[in-house]
């Protein structure tokens, strides 16, 4: 199989594109900085067009784009510049759709084939201090949902994973505006919470073991969750209990 893996030199998108290569497949790894493959900035509408042609002319095909580009904004909205706004929805959001639009008619050519795109719990469960973050993810979910849609027809998978919390660079590659009055303090017990559960999340080799596995399996499903099942659980907590005892809860796992 032939396949691009965005956000390839860090975290999720290096642990799939390592597990990809040793299962045989022939993977191009991406990323803004390029290390340890191709360049290519997913807020990039001309670059995604070049590497997906060159790719092809390279290789013959493209079987399957895993998208895992993606960056992180903590802290409140209002603190937040709106550089850091639009950097958060021009790579989750805007990245996803830029990408799998101009994947869409090579993964066509190829198929039977699959758009995977790394998403987060997040989409379901909005995090305290993270509202752009989460809205983000939510709306990339949305995008790929509808997508299905015109995809499945052609034989083309659209995929969506939700991880929990897992050992990655976001932790640290997490941008934050200056804290000031009056959210400093909730905000700051509410990321320093998240760090603390990302530090200890789970290993992305196991991500990137269940990616393989929806690349390969015969009937994988739209939609999968990943991670510790303390945090997963809540996706169905979210569907039975009343949003007002469900923020409740979150608020307080985070501190606010
Ligand atoms: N880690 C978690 O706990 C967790 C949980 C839920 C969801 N996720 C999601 O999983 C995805 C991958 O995150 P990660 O945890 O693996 O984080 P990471 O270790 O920080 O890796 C992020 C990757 O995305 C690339 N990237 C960032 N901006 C890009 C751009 N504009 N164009 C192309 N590549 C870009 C980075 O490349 P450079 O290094 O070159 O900048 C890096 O390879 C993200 O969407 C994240 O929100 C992660």
């Amino acid at each position: 199989m032939i396949v691009l893996v965005t956000g390839a030199s860090s975290g999720i998108g290096a642990a799939c594109a390592a597990r990809l290569e040793k299962a045989g497949h022939t993977v191009v790894g991406a990323s803004r900085s390029g290390k340890g493959g191709r360049v290519l900035d997913v807020r990039d509408p001309a670059a995604i067009d070049k590497l997906l042609a060159d790719v092809e002319l390279e290789f013959g095909r493209i079987d399957a784009v895993v998208n895992s580009a993606g960056v992180a904004v903590g802290g409140p909205v209002e603190d937040t510049p709106l550089e850091l706004v639009q950097a958060q929805f021009e790579t989750n959001l805007m990245g996803a759709v830029y990408l799998f639009r101009a994947a869409a008619p090579y993964l066509r050519r190829s198929a039977p084939s699959r758009m995977i795109h790394i998403s987060s719990l997040a989409a379901h469960i909005a995090l305290p201090y993270q509202a752009l973050y989460s809205a983000s993810h939510a709306g990339a979910n949305a995008f790929c949902q509808a997508l299905r849609y015109e995809m499945a027809p052609h034989g083309v998978r659209v995929i969506v994973v939700e991880p929990g919390s897992f050992r990655t660079g976001l932790t640290t590659n997490r941008r934050s505006p200056e804290l000031s009055e009056p959210y400093a303090k909730a905000a700051r017990t509410a990321l320093d919470s998240n760090d603390r559960d990302e530090l200890k999340g789970v290993d992305p080799e196991q991500l990137a073991e269940l990616v393989e596995k929806l690349l390969t399996a015969r009937n994988p499903p739209d939609r999968c969750s990943a991670g510790l099942w303390e945090e997963r659980i809540g996706l169905a907590a979210r569907r039975f209990l009343p949003e007002r005892i469900f923020r409740r809860i979150i608020g307080s796992h985070y501190g606010v």
